[in-house]
């Protein structure tokens, strides 16, 4: 083994088909503690690279920047051991790294002589060049079509600078796991960092991912710049979103289309009001319901504990790249080999939990697809609140029933369960009752 920066060669991981050294024990725990020295490696975001990886190919299969053949520039901005750009070389498929210019980079060089010492022990079939700098001005220096932003904490001190050095369209893909600010459990955090408000309920994780979409189309409206989510996942703790950022000041413009409020327990006006801008399906059973959306022109009184927002109001995702992010294409992309399963020493137990973890990483993401865009998000353990029914429905029922009734409805990716749906609510308290077999009362 060659020699390395000091500790070197630390300690040997395998995180889909990539092995590194990382020079301390992997942190186990999990959540925003896990802040350790320099070379900072958090499993608990294998997941999140795995997912990067699939997002890239993607990208490159099906043109989302430019056309075939072209090359794409990507910057890793804050990427410790440089464990996803790695990932990229090794796991998007050999025909498109020729296509590849990726700048990794990290502020403490310590992380980069790690990188480097990877690199080295690992070659890659392409170059890749490394760096030690503050992202925010290196990022500046440059228009990147890809840019990973992957703080400890909030990434908004690097969302400016890096929608400003966005080129004409290019894919954003930023973390934030500052989750207590972005779903309210810290009100006065949500307003410094995002300018907004969170109620806490079990709408607190969409509504998280919602203000995160907000901040990010505010700051690209200030740029001449508008937002279209690809993915946005809320993953035990933290929120990744996906975005396409596309110059044009026109959309740009238009900016408060895509904002709005989600009032909680909503009044018949303001129900009227939701459904009137076509933000709610219509429905005139004059039934309480749990939440409801206005938009932010018309905003409701700004109270505490009543009001979320502003909230990103458009589609959580895109539809067509959701239905391709499937288990099998995981596994097909990252699943390690018996060679590297000798190389780790690993048992055939301990290759069936990786595998189980590269599955984990998607689950449920293809089957949310169809109904990634509708505006109603209902967490089951909600219902019972306000339907005489014995218990939660089981999701996937609930939205086997209104797609039966004709509408659109999937189950949610949310840290509850829940579904996604255009269904009226006197259609959900239809459903709801046929899940458990109760007749409806006419
Ligand atoms: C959560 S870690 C990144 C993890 C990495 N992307 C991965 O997937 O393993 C955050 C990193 O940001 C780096 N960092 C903090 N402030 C920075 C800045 N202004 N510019 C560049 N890197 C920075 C830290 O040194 C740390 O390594």
């Amino acid at each position: 083994m060659q020699e390395g920066p000091e500790g070197w060669p630390g300690t040997l991981i395998l995180e889909g088909k990539t092995l590194a050294n990382i020079p301390i024990p992997p942190v186990t725990h999990r959540g925003p503690a896990a802040r350790e020295g320099s070379g900072f490696l958090n499993p608990a975001m294998a997941g999140s690279r795995t997912r990067s990886v699939m997002l890239l190919a993607d990208a490159l299969e099906n043109d989302w920047l430019v056309t075939a053949e072209k090359p794409i520039r990507i910057i890793e901005a804050l990427a410790a051991t440089g464990i996803r750009s790695r990932r990229w070389l090794n796991e998007v498929p050999q025909q498109h790294l020729h296509r590849l210019h990726i700048l990794c980079n990290d502020i403490d060089p310590i992380s980069m002589q790690w990188a480097e010492a990877n690199l080295k022990e690992y070659p890659a079939t392409i170059d890749i060049q490394l760096n030690s700098g503050d992202a925010r001005s290196l990022m500046l220096d440059s228009g990147w079509q890809w840019i990973d932003i992957d703080p400890f904490g909030s990434p908004t001190p690097f969302i400016d600078s890096a929608i400003q050095s966005c080129s004409r369209l290019a894919v954003l893909d930023v973390c934030a796991t500052d989750t207590a600010a972005l779903t309210g459990s810290s009100p006065s955090a949500c307003r410094r960092r995002y300018d907004a408000m969170a109620v806490v309920d079990d709408l607190r994780h969409d509504t998280g991912m919602r203000i995160l979409l907000g901040a990010l189309a505010r700051a690209a409206a200030r740029h001449d710049r508008v937002i279209d989510p690809k993915l946005v996942i809320f993953d035990d703790h933290h929120i990744r979103a996906t975005v396409l950022v596309r110059r044009s000041k026109e959309a740009a413009s238009d900016l408060h289309s895509c904002l709005g409020w989600r009032i909680h327990s909503p009044n018949e006006m303001e129900l009227k009001a939701s459904m009137s801008a076509g933000l709610h399906p219509r429905d005139d059973s004059g039934l309480k319901q749990p939440s409801c959306v206005l938009p932010f022109n018309s905003p409701p009184e700004l109270k505490e504990g009543r009001v979320s927002g502003p909230i990103w109001i458009g589609s959580l995702g895109d539809q067509e790249l959701l239905e391709r992010m499937t288990e099998e294409r995981a596994m097909e992309l990252c699943s390690p080999d018996s060679k590297l399963q000798k190389t780790m020493n690993w048992s055939d137990k301990e290759m069936e939990l990786a595998e189980r973890r590269l599955r984990r990483s998607v689950r449920g993401l293809s089957d949310s697809a169809s109904a990634i865009d509708c505006p109603i998000v209902l967490p089951v353990d909600d219902i019972p609140k306000y339907f005489d029914l014995p218990g939660p429905p089981s999701p996937s029922q609930l939205a086997r029933t209104l797609r039966l009734m004709g509408y659109r409805a999937a189950n949610a990716v949310l840290q509850v369960p829940a579904i996604r749906t255009d269904a009226p609510w006197s259609v959900i308290s239809e459903a709801s009752m046929e899940v458990f077999g109760i007749t409806p009362p006419r």
